[in-house]
């Protein structure tokens, strides 16, 4: 019995104890033990308590385009499907096959009519209902009276998409996305409101980059919570902002961390500026906001251009960053007269994500140890980070 517990739940994988020093005050708090960065069996677990359990990002609206765009995606071996469908909504199924199990996308495609599987042609609709069963009843008898295909359908998984961003939550048992995001939606009205959410256009041609890490997801997280590192790791960056025209986020209920800057410059080339939110408030017009949203996703907030730059978790040590990036209007987005502007900002992003890699590759090159103990926090500078340890070690005890 203890084995099968061991199996099906892998609790066993985690030191208890260990997690609990996360939650103590911030000065005698310990972060995250070594296991989960470097525990398969951890992983497994942290699957299920952080990505299926909680509203995780898969991916961007805007990479779907048209009705019948299709793309898979593979949840730490869970393979997910995102469909855009004819009413022109996402909609996200388990990517497989009712009849014998087999994936049924394995890149992304544009489908015509339906959603058809390679193995013995079984066929759904964009809803994911199983509408053609080939041969099902024996060579060109294509229903039987013994199978009855409502049964059959597509599992679909609950997902809503909020700002391009496409969230699941697999187990379906989070707390409604509205309620969820209500929080991060209040503190941002100061800058856009639900109809400036709408503006936000992706931009076609230098819209996104991705970037291979050899580094647990949860180390890209942290370091974006934290100012501290602009001095050593952005020497550039800390010339124009540094440390302390900075401030901590710390988002209450604890769903989301990071830090604003009080000196963001609009973006300008010969005279030439991207169009800025309207509402956006008078008195912090050089406010910008980077916050992360536990578990997976990292938003960058300027008056004059947001990104969601998302984590694909692929091991323990190995992550793939996502970037994706937006300008007010579609002017802004994809005109000719700013494409320059454009392609100066993205690599501006992509530099910054560049130098940041040396961080948290060597953070994971650490957890190698086995005196280090998850190690301190600054009582000062690391607050939002803590707040980030502390939502991991909590979901993986509920
Ligand atoms: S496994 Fe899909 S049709 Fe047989
Ligand atoms: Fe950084």
């Amino acid at each position: 019995m203890d084995l099968i517990n061991k199996i099906t739940n892998n609790s066993s994988a985690i030191d208890f104890e260990k997690l609990s020093n996360v939650d103590r005050p911030i000065e005698a708090a310990n972060g995250l033990p070594n296991q989960c960065y470097t525990d398969d069996n951890y992983l497994k677990y942290e699957r299920e308590k952080i990505f299926c359990d909680k509203w995780t990002v898969i991916g961007v609206g805007s990479s779907l385009p048209k009705s019948g765009d299709a793309r898979p995606y593979n949840l730490l071996g869970i393979p997910l499907l995102i469909v855009r469908d004819r009413e022109h909504q996402i909609r996200v199924f388990h990517n497989v096959c009712s009849h014998r199990g087999f994936k049924l996308v394995d890149k992304p495609c544009g489908l015509k009519n339906v959603i058809r599987c390679p193995y013995h042609s079984w066929a759904y609709d964009f809803s994911g209902r199983l509408i053609a069963t080939p041969h099902v009843g024996g060579l060109n008898v294509h229903e039987s009276e013994k199978f009855d295909k409502a049964k059959s359908n597509l599992k679909e998984v609950r997902s809503t998409v909020w700002m391009d961003m496409i969230f699941v939550n697999i187990n379906s048992n989070e707390i409604d996305f509205e309620e969820y995001i209500q929080p991060l939606e209040q503190r941002w009205s100061k800058f856009i409101n639900k109809e400036d959410q709408k503006l936000i256009n992706y931009s076609n041609d230098f819209g996104y980059f991705n970037l291979e890490v050899n580094s647990n997801w949860k180390f890209a997280i942290e370091n974006y919570c934290e100012s501290y590192h602009l001095p050593t790791i952005h020497p550039e960056l800390n010339k124009v902002s540094n440390i302390n025209d900075h401030y901590h986020i710390q988002g209450l209920p604890n769903r989301f961390a990071g830090q604003g800057s009080k000196k963001y410059q609009t973006l300008t080339k010969e005279d030439k500026r991207f169009d800025t939110f309207k509402n956006w408030n008078k008195e912090q017009l050089q406010h910008s906001e980077y916050i992360a949203l536990f578990p997976n996703v990292m938003i960058g907030l300027h008056i004059d251009h947001f990104y969601i730059f998302w984590l694909e978790p692929l091991a323990t040590n190995k992550t793939r960053e996502h970037m994706n990036m937006y300008y007010i209007g579609n002017e802004s987005a994809n005109g000719d007269e700013l494409k320059e502007l454009r392609k100066q900002n993205s690599k501006f992003w992509k530099d910054v994500m560049l130098e940041d890699i040396s961080a948290i590759e060597g953070m994971q090159e650490g957890r190698g140890s086995p005196v280090y103990n998850g190690g301190n926090f600054s009582p000062v500078m690391d607050a939002p980070t803590h707040q980030f340890h502390k939502w991991v070690a909590s979901n993986l005890s509920k």
